[in-house]
This record gives C-alpha cells, structure tokens and sequence, in this order.
C-alpha cells in the first residue's frame, strides 16, 4: 500500500516526511522517495528498496542537499513510498512527479483511470514523460494550467477535478512555497490532515503523523484541502467551503489504528477500494490488459503444469469467494472449477487426477480444513495454490504458487476486504489463464481477457461509489433489526452473494439468514414468505435481471418485503421492490464485487443498531485452527 507523508511547518521536514514514512513501512512498499523545497527550488530524491537506500541517497546529498535550507518562518516537503501500479520498480517511477521545470512535486495514491487520455493530451501539447506512471500526468496537467494563467491553488483544483477513479493526491508548487494541497477521491486512498498550532502534516495513515499530533481531520471523497502552516481549509470539487470536524486520536494504538471508525469493521469495508487497488498494483498493464502473477508464472506458463481442470477448497466467506471464482475461471478462461468446503473435501476421498490444480482460498492461511484439503491434493500429486492474505502463513508454505490478496491487517472476525480481493485475485487468475491459452470465448465483441483485465482499472472508483453515505443502511436497520428471519436471494454470478449476505448477518447480529439461488426458491424457501419476512434480492442488470425480476413478484404475491440490490438509475426495479440500495453500472462478471458492500453494510448497520460485538461475535474466532 502506498503511503503518502506531507509537513509544513518551523521543524525540519526532511527527519519529520522520513519518520512518517518509516511509520507507513508496515504496509509494504518497493521504493520510496522525497520532495523538499529549499531556497533554490524543489529537490527530489528517490531510490528502489527500502527506506534506508532513501536515507543514505540523502546522506551523500542525494539529489539536494538532505535538509530544508530556506529562510524562510517554516520548511515543507512531501514524501511517499510506492507499491508499484503503472510501470515497474525503479527510481524513475517512485515519486515524488514534477512538471519539466520541477516546479510542481506530486504524490499520489490509486490507479487514475483516464492516464492513457490524458498522457495523449499532454503528449500532443509537446509535453515528454519521464515515467511509465500514471501520476506524472498531474504536474503536468497543473504546469499546464498554471501557463495558460491560473494561480497554483486554482491550477491544483482544475487538474484534481479532471482525474477519473479513486485517488489521495498531494502537491506543492515552489511559486506558492506556504501550501500543501491534498485531495481525496474516492475511497482508494484516505487523508488524513494533523493540525498543531504552527504547523501542519498530511498524511495517507494516522500512524504517519501520530508522533507529532492528535488533532486530525480527514478528508471525505470529493474534498480538497490547501493546507498552511498551523490551517487548513477544505472545498468540495466545485469550489464550496466544507467545515469539517476536528477528531482527537486516543493515545492508545488501537484507537488509533481505527482512526474515523468505530469499528475495525467499518473501517476494513470502508478501505476496500484501496484494498483492491493494491491487490491489482503491478499485475495489470492497463494499457496492454497484460495480467501478470509472478509467484503463479511457473505453473501457468509451463504448458505440462497449465490446470486441466481445478478443485477450489475453502472454508465461510472464502468458500463463497471460491463459487464466484469458479464463474469467472470458467467463464473467462474455460477451465472446469469444482468448489468445496475444505471440511468436506478432506473426508471424501476427492479424484485427483493428472493436470488438477488444489486452490485453497484462506486469508488468514491457517484454517484447518482448508489446510487439510490442500494437503491431500499436495500428497496425491496435483500441484498446490493459495489465494491468501498472511504472509508466511501454512497455506503459502504449502503451495507452490501463491496470489496474495494484500488486503492488509484484517481485525474484525467478520471477513469483508479479503472476500473483495480473494474475488480480484480470481478474476485476474481467470484472465492470466485465457491469455497464456489463448482463449477468446467471450460473448461481447472486444471482451477478450485483455479487454477484461482492463476493465479493472475502473474497480476502485465503482467500489468508491458503493461507499458513498446513503441514508438507507439506517433506514433498513431501524425498520428490521427486530426481525428474526432474513432470505438472500441472487443468481448466476451473484447466486455466492446471497449466501455471503446471509453469512454476513447470521455471524455479526445472531439474525438467523439463509441465502439460496434464486431459481430453488420455488422448491421450498417460498412456503416461508409471509408479510413479516424481508427478502434481500440481487438484481443488478445482468444476463439473469429478468429472472431476478420475475422471483421478486413471486415474493411480492406472497406478501413478502422486497429489498432490491439494484443497478443505479433502474427505474423499473422500484415499481417492483419495497425498498432499493443502488450500486453502479459495471461490466457483468465485476457486479459481485460491488453488490458484496451492501450486504457487509447492512449487516453491519444491523449489529450495531442491534448493540452486537461487531468486531468479536460470540462463538467466533480469526483463525480456526481447529478442525
Ligand atoms: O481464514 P479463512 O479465510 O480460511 O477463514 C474461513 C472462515 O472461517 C471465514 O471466512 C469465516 O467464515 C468468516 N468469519 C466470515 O466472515
């Protein structure tokens, strides 16, 4: 995850930028680097690896001298470490981007979906990239702005208002050398901004900053804050000032790892754009749709080791990842799928045959069964995966080709990033799979695993719509937290969303749920639809709406409450359904990914309004390292 640091103020900003981002290491990153003004100018220095390879750079004068040297009452600089996404790990890439007279620094964290546009326009206007990324389009598009006449703070909000997806962005100009203006949008990254007295630090994370302050505001998607030295003032895109609340962080960590939150639940569904973009980092070449997986490459580029078929094994909500990852390798890249619980698996003597690939999905890598199963595909020769989140857990020792989800720490019990990025990790197996076979099955015309690949580049913005604050969580809770019966229904691709959505429930506020493929509805769970039971439908517009539409009558005849998980701007689905939780337009085999984020918010809302221990539901344990 990328980590972005920002100070302005009378203390020495290069020590203050260097111990944040020591601070942010714990997320992961492959290099680093810095911007500090000084009396001559912006100076930069960057390196490949770790902090350290930074520290010595500025110990031998890196690029400019080590420490802020202007007269002036107080020193600015911003610095970031970088997981890489557009173009590969080296120094050229690392940011801090500046403008062709290094004027302007930028720091940036999210995938911005219109680079390839706007690097054109900026081509065309003469303008030469020294990097692959896709921040350097931004000092750019400001150099460009600020020649064509405007200020540097009017620059800054012309180019922020033209990036497309979720991005946490940082910039200073040496013409304006007392602001730092930082913008969110979108949920890919947070900003969180620190205010003392006479100065003032930004930053991606609290424990950035936490040295230094307690008193912190945090920029909401859509906000834009020019920072000075000791203020801060905050606008929306289109220029309205927003007052914004001050929060004091606690002292103790926990508290101050929740930040915003009152829940680490809350906070692990709020950061999933970020998640997902970190899960794609380096993987995806957006503008080849390239999918690349290194530690699964051996396996999947060897022709003998490509998988004739697969068995996924996996346990709860990982399970459910698995049923939607057996639609997309199917569908995307023709390999058969089987799902299983690993539980189930383990007892019941499975056929392993030549050409099997055993997935084990875990995030945490430790579930017993999960482990189990694996290790009897491992006994009987097939060659072993795992999609997981911890690092050095049994399940990535155990495999011989691992995708990691990259979810970063999950605290609740209740799995929520990690469902979203096992699906990511999937899609992109799915799509590596097709490219490396060849396989052009798609039905849309243009929809080949490359084309696919780069529709993930909208996935963090679409994920930071889902999350927009929608009054109908609180709405659905108050109105049906008493109730003791819930049914999910979805189908094809969303068919694991319903049973998701009910797990999700059941397991954080004791409400009994149980989630069903639409079509079974008929074949029994309908003689429980009465005017008391509210029926949770996925009907997003994909191949299957009709269907969808016409079991939602059927509960309707019935009696029963409809809430309806539907396509923003679906008109039609309101005359049909008592209540509606929009999500965005997106390509078909994404819907799942977004349609996940209602049914973790909901359920959410629910065991809050129901004074549940969401973090820590009874009976429940992270890892179930038992059988
Ligand atoms: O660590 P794992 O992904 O292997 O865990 C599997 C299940 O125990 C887990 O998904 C469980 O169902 C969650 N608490 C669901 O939120």
């Amino acid at each position: 995850m990328c980590g972005i640091i920002g100070y302005l103020g009378p203390r020495n900003a290069t020590s203050i930028i260097l111990n944040g981002l020591r601070r942010l290491e714990y997320r992961g990153y492959d290099s680093a680097g810095i911007a500090i003004l000084s009396n001559d100018g912006i100076h930069v220095t960057r390196a490949v690896g770790k902090l350290s390879n930074l520290e010595s750079r500025l110990q031998q004068g890196g690029d400019s001298p080590p420490f802020a040297t202007r007269d002036a009452p107080h020193s600015m600089g911003i610095g970031h470490t970088r997981w890489a996404t557009h173009g590969g790990v080296t120094e050229h890439n690392a940011h801090p981007h500046l403008n062709d007279a290094g004027t302007i620094a930028v720091i940036q964290n999210g995938i911005i979906e219109n680079f390839i546009e706007l690097k054109g326009e900026l081509q065309a206007e003469g303008i030469r990239f020294r990097s692959e990324t896709d921040t350097e389009v931004i000092p750019h598009l400001v150099d460009l702005y600020m020649k064509a006449g405007m200020p540097f703070v009017r620059a800054a909000f012309a180019a922020i208002v033209r990036l497309q997806g979720s991005n946490a962005v940082v910039m200073m100009s040496a013409q304006e050398p007392d602001k730092l203006i930082a913008a969110r949008l979108g949920n890919a990254g947070g900003i969180v901004i620190g205010i003392n007295p006479d100065e003032t630090f930004v930053a991606s994370d609290i424990p950035g900053i936490l040295d230094y302050t307690r008193n912190v505001i945090f920029l909401e998607d859509g906000e834009v804050a020019i920072a000075q030295a000791g203020r801060v003032s905050v606008y929306r895109l289109d220029g309205a000032p927003v007052s914004k609340q001050r929060h004091v962080i606690a002292w103790d960590p926990v508290s101050a790892e929740k930040g915003e939150y009152r829940h680490f639940m809350q906070k692990e569904i709020f950061e999933q754009a970020r998640a997902v973009t970190d899960t794609l980092r380096g993987r995806v070449n957006f503008e080849t749709g390239e999918v690349t997986l290194e530690s699964l490459e051996a396996g999947v580029k060897n022709a003998e080791k490509f998988p004739a078929r697969i068995h996924t094994v996996a346990c709860g909500t990982s399970k459910h990842a698995g049923l939607i990852g057996k639609f997309l390798i199917e569908r995307i890249a023709r390999v058969p799928v089987e799902v299983d619980y690993g539980s189930e698996y383990r007892y019941r003597d499975p056929l392993i045959e030549p050409g099997l690939a055993v997935l084990g999905i875990t995030q945490s890598g430790e579930t017993a069964d999960t482990l189990a199963a694996m290790s009897i595909g491992k006994a009987r020769g097939a060659q072993v995966w795992a999609i997981v989140n911890a690092i050095g857990s049994q399940a990535e020792r155990m495999a011989t080709g691992v995708i990691h989800m990259r979810a970063g720490p999950e605290i609740g019990v209740c799995s929520t990033k990690t469902f979203l990025t096992s699906i990511v990790d999937q899609y992109l197996l799915a799509c590596a799979l097709a490219q490396r076979a060849n396989v052009q099955t798609f039905e849309r015309s243009n929809a080949d695993p490359f084309s696919l690949a780069r529709d993930l580049a909208h996935l963090p913005g679409l994920i930071g719509q889902t999350l927009k604050p929608d009054p109908i969580y609180e709405v659905l809770a108050n109105y049906f937290h008493d109730r003791r019966h819930f049914l999910f229904l979805g189908r094809g691709i969303n068919y694991p969303i319903a049973l998701e959505g009910a797990l999700k429930l059941k397991e954080i506020s004791y409400i009994h749920a149980e989630g069903y493929p639409a079509g079974e509805m008929k074949h029994g769970p309908i003689a429980l639809i009465d005017e008391t039971m509210p029926v949770i439908c996925v009907a997003v517009q994909d191949g299957v709406y009709e269907k969808m539409i016409s079991q939602i009558e059927q509960v309707k005849a019935r009696g029963g409450i409809v809430i309806a998980i539907a396509t923003e701007g679906d008109g039609f689905i309101r005359q049909k359904a008592d209540y509606v939780i929009n999500v965005p337009a997106a390509p078909e085999l994404l819907t799942p990914v977004l349609t996940a984020i209602p049914m973790q918010r909901l359920a959410y809302e629910m065991a809050v309004r129901l004074g549940c221990d969401v973090d820590q539901p009874r009976n429940l344990a992270k890892s179930v390292t038992v059988e």
